[in-house]
């Protein structure tokens, strides 16, 4: 039997779940959705999730349909992104068209039908849309949203090879990824001439392209790829990458999920310039009915013609000026002043425009009549938002916008050719403009020899370094991309709309109280509580907190091509500064569960300002963080002064609980869904890699497909998170999945001393786990760490626990309460219970919300007091910190800042999400803590 039969079968076996039972338990219910932030006044296409109570919904007899808060029904595409344990739906994805009328809200109803209903295909509604067509023939998919045809060639070069709007304009055409690299770099600022430089140029080579199966409102094409060179030079093709058009029906834009794995070497490839580019069809437009946009500051644009008939010492007329500065055709030459009519070959056209924002602080901007003639210089500004459009008043044009353009800084556009038959638009991920991205180790090791020096190098700088490491082979950034086809130059108006939608593209989402009443993300959070002047305060800290790290993102300037979304973990109070330049204390890449902290936030809160934060967040960590390739595919690398510098390749930096909240409330956004589905193999790293190498004392060596030792903590949990992923998701390893969670979740069940054992034997072909290599006869081993529970496990133990419901395995639940209960005991319970104490431990103000956990479990009032002496009387922040900042200016530090000197991020990490467990488990008695 084939794979594909074995899982279709698996599939139906799966969902075929009794229609007598579904229709006891099934009934029609409803979910609200609203706009994150304001109403968009522009819309075309959104994605978004939605979750469902358990045993409510089974995909195979529940239709979803969607209508506007006036009862007007929309079209709507719907699947499931993920089941609960008994087969129904928990997580709906779904896509709905451009929106010709917006609605605050809108309501999903899930209604059972009788099983002869496909609920997955869109139920016509009315006449407003088309659909969405899709054509697919050997050789390219073409899809058609109603408003633009796309085609995408299924080989060669040419990513996107036409982009035509409604009434049949191509405005755009023979799509290209562009890269530039060189082979070296010059080491000496200003050094020219370097002769033993080599340099590329190079073009996408399509590997793979496909189409999403459902495509009523949204088709997803997948493209696959890498980088070629186009000249004679020879350089291996690299740079892999992953393209996603997304287009809806009703729409006349396209979005783009960009994607790269860095698989070059750092001392040899360095990247000069990252690009899509596409032509744009100008033939028969005149000069001055050619116009160029390009989005500068708070909603500005540059607004030129090619060849601009205003200013000039003569006038053509009002209607004429006005109609150019419009974007609209201008009146017939006739209706002109002759005195400029009959002089246009004396005005200069202007082929070529270009953007640079260097920095997340400014941008320049120019222009030339062609290449051998001099640039003039445009004013620029400060932070370009990202967007460009080319085109004309009668032929249509096209814009293409990136999300977060300067923060993503060096960014750029070329504007090119805009006086011949074709002009092209590229926008630049990475600056041709810019020094070259430079990827090396930022030192040489120091004269570092082994273990021993390591380790000691770590006494000092707090950096676990070791040659070969610090390697980036294998990191990823994805970006968003937006093109707009249009059949004329559109209005002022509408270009600014678009540049908002697309550095906030407009996001649906449930309500807080919805989402935490369906449970689908855990039953460890609520919404903010205000019921007495305790929870206030703590609430009001938490709020301190999310802003302060918003403040610090700016003033800091932690913006880049690889660095936006993530931020700093230790503060430097002598030099006023982040300590961006020691050892251990820099990027953060996760430390402590921060990917935790701001979504919990977010569910809670529904703040908009939280989504975008946590969302940039989630596309640096899983991405930057994490290996996508090689030996170390499925493992993050520990905090640092880059963010693959450290010698830590941790599953628990690559936890994929940190993707999960995005992934689902996204509607299963399809690359963090790949992103998942690497880590499944992050157990066979273990094989390989030892994460306790240079501190292990016993001898143990890994082995390939035998059996390893784990850290019940910060190993298992990353795994178990990845495998109840996969298996709600029911991805194609599923089952596999479900057998490794449900076989170590029994092996630590069956461990003499559960947990608190520290670490077992897991058996990578087996997936089973046994006792550690230090307690073969499991008598009872006692290893506990500070760091265990912190990346994950509660959130993860917590929900598999509901996931398994009455099915997990027996020992399991009392071996986790028994963790929650020990690791905060006194020494003498520990000792009472384990013969021997835990040693001494910290974080215990992140651990109160185990013992809140555990308190809540049992309904205990004794632990439930506990559990607050823990959050406020222990470690970490207490209540009489500072909560503020303090402006410091003047010669002490570079510019302004506020700084917060008693703030680490591992506090406001563990803060974060202890305050917001405890108040959600053990709320009820903070009033009475004293
Ligand atoms: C439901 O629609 C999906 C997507 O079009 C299709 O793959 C599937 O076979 C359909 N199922 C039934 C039962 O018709
Ligand atoms: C949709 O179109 C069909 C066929 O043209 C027509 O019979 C029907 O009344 C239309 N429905 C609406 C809601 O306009
Ligand atoms: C020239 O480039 C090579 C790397 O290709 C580098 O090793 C060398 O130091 C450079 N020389 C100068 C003068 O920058
Ligand atoms: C990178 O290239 C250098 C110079 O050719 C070579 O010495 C080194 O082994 C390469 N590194 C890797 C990881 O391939
Ligand atoms: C490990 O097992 C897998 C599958 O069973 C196999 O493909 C792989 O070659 C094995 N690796 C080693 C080093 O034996
Ligand atoms: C549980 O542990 C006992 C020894 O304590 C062992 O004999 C047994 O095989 C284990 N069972 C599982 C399922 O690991």
């Amino acid at each position: 039997m084939s794979p594909l039969a074995v899982c279709l079968l698996a599939v139906s076996a799966f969902f075929g779940h009794p229609v007598s039972a579904a229709t006891g338990n099934s009934s029609s219910s409803s979910a609200t959705v609203h706009w994150l932030g304001k109403a968009p006044t522009l819309h075309s296409g959104t994605t978004f999730g939605l979750p469902w109570p358990r045993g409510k919904h089974w995909l195979d007899s529940t239709k979803f349909s969607i209508s506007s808060t006036s009862g007007q029904t929309v079209d709507l595409q719907s699947w499931a992104t993920g089941y609960w344990s008994d087969g129904s739906v928990k997580w709906t994805g779904h896509a709905i068209p451009g929106l010709d009328s917006i609605s605050e809200e809108y309501t999903v109803k899930a209604t059972a039908s009788n099983g002869s209903t496909n609920s997955t295909a869109s139920a016509r509604a009315d006449n407003t849309t088309t659909g969405i067509i899709v054509t697919e023939s050997s050789d390219e998919i073409k899809v058609d949203t109603g408003k633009l045809i796309a085609s995408f060639p299924k080989t060669g070069d040419t990513i996107l090879k036409t982009i035509e709007t409604k009434s049949g304009k191509t405005v755009g055409q023979n799509g290209k990824l562009v890269l530039h690299s060189q082979s070296g770099v010059e080491d000496t600022p200003g050094a020219r001439g370097n002769s033993t430089i080599d340099y590329f140029s190079y073009e996408s080579r399509i590997s793979d392209v496909s189409i999403g199966e459902q495509t009523s409102v949204r088709a997803l094409v997948t493209v696959r790829g890498e980088h070629q060179v186009t000249d004679s030079s020879s350089h291996d093709p690299w740079l892999q990458f992953v393209l996603r058009f997304y287009l809806y029906s009703n729409s006349e834009s396209i979005k783009i999920v960009h994607s790269l794995v860095f698989d070059g070497n750092a001392t040899t490839d360095f990247i000069t310039g990252i690009g899509i580019r596409f032509d744009v069809p100008l033939e028969g437009e005149e000069l001055y009915n050619r116009h160029v946009r390009v989005a500068g500051v708070d909603g500005g644009l540059l607004n030129e013609a090619v060849q601009g008939i205003t200013g000039l010492r003569r006038d053509p007329g009002t209607a004429v000026k006005s109609a150019q500065y419009d974007g609209t055709e201008t009146p017939d030459t006739g209706t002109w002043d002759t005195r400029v009519s009959s002089r246009l070959h004396w005005i200069p056209s202007w082929n070529d425009y270009s953007l640079s924002q260097l920095s997340p602080d400014g941008f320049t901007l120019r222009k030339r009549t062609k290449a051998g003639q001099s640039w003039i210089n445009i004013p620029g500004g400060t932070r370009a938002e990202g967007l460009a459009y080319l085109g004309g008043a009668t032929t249509g044009g096209l814009a293409i916008g990136l999300r977060d353009f300067w923060k993503r800084y060096p960014t750029g556009f070329d504007i090119s050719n805009a006086a011949s038959d074709t002009g092209s638009i590229t926008l630049w991920l990475y600056s041709p403009s810019a020094q070259p991205l430079d990827l090396r180790p930022f030192h040489n090791g120091l004269g570092q020899d082994g273990y021993e020096d390591q380790l000691d190098a770590l006494q000092i700088t707090y950096e676990d370094w070791e040659d070969g490491f610090n390697t980036p082979y294998g990191i990823a950034r994805t970006s968003e991309i937006s093109l707009i086809a249009f059949d004329q130059t559109p209005s002022r108006d509408t270009l600014s709309t678009l540049v908002t939608n697309v550095n906030s593209p407009p996001v649906l989402v449930a309500n807080p109280s919805y989402i935490k009443e369906s449970k689908a993300l855990g039953s460890y959070w609520d919404l903010p509580d205000t019921s007495s002047d305790a929870s206030q305060t703590v609430e009001a800290h938490l709020d301190f907190l999310a802003k302060f790290y918003q403040d610090q993102v700016e003033q800091r300037r932690w913006y880049g091509f690889l660095d936006y979304g993530d931020f700093m973990h230790t503060y430097d109070t002598d030099r006023h500064t982040w300590r961006y330049d020691i050892g251990g204390y820099a990027w953060d890449n996760s430390e402590l569960s921060p990917d935790l902290f701001f979504w919990l936030y977010f569910l809670r809160t529904g703040r908009e300002d939280i989504y975008r934060f946590a969302e940039a967040l989630t596309r640096h960590t899983g991405e930057v963080d994490v290996y996508h390739l090689g030996n170390w595919k499925g493992l993050g690398t520990r905090h640092g002064v880059q963010h693959w510098s450290d010698s830590a390749k941790q599953a628990r930096i690559s936890q994929p609980q940190y993707r999960k909240y995005f992934y689902y409330l996204s509607g299963g956004d399809e690359r963090v869904g790949e992103l998942l589905e690497e880590l499944l193999d992050t157990d066979q790293t273990y094989g390989i890699l030892d994460p306790n190498r240079k501190v292990r004392t016993d001898g143990w060596t890994p082995t390939p497909n035998s059996t390893v030792a784990i850290g019940l903590g910060t190993d298992w949990s990353a795994l178990a998170g990845g495998w109840l992923i996969e298996w709600e998701r029911r991805g194609s390893r599923w089952e596999e999945s479900k057998t490794k969670l449900t076989n170590t979740i029994t092996g630590i069940a069956n461990l003499t001393n559960g947990f608190v054992t520290g670490s077992g034997l897991y058996d990578l072909e087996l997936g089973t786990l046994g006792p550690p290599p230090a307690d073969p006869q499991n008598l009872g081993n006692v290893s506990v760490s500070h760091l265990s529970a912190v990346f994950g496990l509660l959130e993860v133990v917590s929900e598999s626990i509901e996931y398994y419901g009455s099915t997990l395995p027996k020992g399991f639940k009392q071996a986790w309460l028994d963790y929650c209960y020990y690791f905060g005991a006194t020494k003498q319970e520990q000792i009472a219970r384990y013969g021997s104490s835990f040693g001494s431990l910290n974080l215990f103000q992140g651990h109160s919300r185990l013992t809140a956990y555990v308190a809540h479990e049992l309904g205990n009032s004794t632990i439930e007091q506990r559990a607050w002496k823990e959050f406020f009387d222990t470690d970490g922040f207490a209540p009489d910190a500072a909560w503020n900042t303090t402006y410091l200016n003047g010669s002490s530090v570079l510019m302004p800042v506020d700084e917060a000197s008693w703030i680490s991020t591992n506090d406001v990490a563990q803060y974060g999400l202890a305050a917001i467990q405890n108040l959600a488990l053990v709320g009820e008695s903070l009033s009475s803590y004293t």
